[in-house]
Formats: structure tokens, sequence, C-alpha cells
């Protein structure tokens, strides 16, 4: 576990106006300024140079919650990856759950959109996770190493150090119902030896492997304690500076 970095992700998802993301940004900074991890925020795209001027010198990192995979072109109301970069963004959330169930994003999408990301230069939040019908059919391992497996697609072992797996069970995301210690740490565990099965042990020991659901200030300390959960993808609880920040103090 020594040999990677536990990172705690926002994904602020569709909140905050410019006022209100300087706001809170104004008073994560000083908060989580000793954090022992790394800690990113990833904001609308409205939010992003806001977030990088006022992030600038600090330990917190900006992303975008997606990105498109042509550089350019009539694809109204897009975003490019390296019109990201170019802005100084270094991390992008990409296959996250709400873009697969509502912009109907698939395997093949999220892979496309994972090589524009590498080839851009950003670091990668790759997002993963079962339904519930899926876990309920025992199929959880089946789904979540054909994501992983289709999203790796292409993707280089010098360019896996820019990729970040964010196991997010579907069930647990918005719903307050967070996956037990135990099961997030034996879907961690399944990631990572897929990626071992995929680009070697030594890689897969190396990749960060984030926990998302309902993570909150008091679920966190178990779950970031787990061997093979490195951190979380936060949803709901990195609105609020005080919570953000008490999950980033567990994974200190
Ligand atoms: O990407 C993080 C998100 O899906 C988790 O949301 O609100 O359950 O923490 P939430």
């Amino acid at each position: 576990k020594n040999l990677r970095k536990a990172v705690i992700a926002g994904n602020w998802k569709m909140n905050k106006t410019r006022p209100e993301a300087k706001a809170l940004i104004e008073e994560l900074k000083p908060m989580v300024a000793d954090a022992g991890c790394g800690v990113v925020i990833c904001v609308p795209y409205t939010n992003l140079e806001t977030a990088l001027a006022l992030t600038e010198g600090t330990n917190i990192g900006v992303g975008a919650e997606n990105c498109h995979w042509e550089k350019s072109g009539a694809f109204t109301g897009e975003i490019s990856a390296d019109m990201l970069a170019e802005m100084g963004v270094k991390y992008v959330v990409i296959g996250h759950s709400e873009r697969r169930q509502y912009f109907g994003e698939t395997d093949e999408t999220v892979q496309k959109r994972v090589r524009a990301a590498l080839d851009a230069g950003l670091t990668v939040i790759l997002c993963v996770g079962e339904l519930l019908a899926q876990r309920e059919q025992g199929i959880t391992e089946e789904i979540v190493g054909l994501q992983t497996k289709v999203a790796l697609g292409g993707v280089s072992a010098e360019e896996l150090k820019r990729v970040i797996i964010a196991y997010e069970p579907v069930w647990a995301i918005g719903t307050g119902k967070t996956a037990t210690a135990g099961q997030a740490n034996e879907v961690c565990r399944y990631i990572r030896a897929v990626v071992a099965g995929l680009y070697g042990q030594m890689a897969a020991d190396g990749l960060t492997i984030q926990y998302g659901g309902s993570m909150n200030a008091k679920n966190a300390a178990e779950l970031v304690a787990q061997p093979d959960v490195d951190g979380g993808l936060i949803g709901g609880a990195s609105l609020k500076a005080p919570d953000f920040t008490a999950i980033v103090e567990a994974a200190s």
C-alpha cells in the first residue's frame, strides 16, 4: 500500500456558480494545506479558470469532469482534452456512471476519451462500477473487469502512471448506501488483479485505486484504511469544506 499515493478527489458534479466556487476553495485551502495525501477538485467547466487561479501554488490539483475524444471540430457543446490542458487543468474524470446512465457513455467511448486525455498530458480518473442488479446477479467482477480492460485498451505501461481508477458501485452513488469497507476492498483488489494481468504486478501495485459512493466524514477512515483502497472520489461530501477536509484527514 505504501508503494502508491492515496488521492482524495472531489467530484463537484453540476454544482457551484463561480462566486460559490471561490468561497468554497478559499475556505478549503488552509484546511487541507497540510494534507498527507493527494487533494484534487474536479469542477464544472465554468469553474475551471477560478479553480486554477485560486489553487495556484497550493497542494490542490484541478480536474474537469469529462472531455471529448476529438481534438476539435463540429461537436457542439463539447470540450476537448487539449482545451483543458492548455488552461493548465491536470486531471479529468472519465466514464462516470452518471455519464454512462444519462449521456450515452459506453466502454468504447470511455476508451476513446482516455486516449485523448492521455495524449493531451492529463491524468485520468477512470470510473468503473456495477449496477445493483449486476451485483445481485453476482457478476460484479465480470462487469468491472470488462470496464477496466476496455477503458485501458491501448494504454501503455508508461501512460498507466497517469491513470487513477475509481471504483464506484452505482448503487452507492448519492444514495447514502455506502459499500462496506470489505466490499470496497474486495472489488478494488480485483481491479488491481486485472491490471496486474495486463501490466504486471509492479505496475498494479503502483496504481491508485479510489473508492467512490457516499464516502463521508464518518466512514472515510475505515474505507481508506483498507489495503487496496487508495483514497476516494467524493461527490456530495466535497461540496462543504469541513466534510471534504475530514475525508482528506482520514486519508492523510
Ligand atoms: O464521483 C463521485 C460520486 O459518484 C460519488 O458521489 O455523492 O455518493 O459521494 P457521492
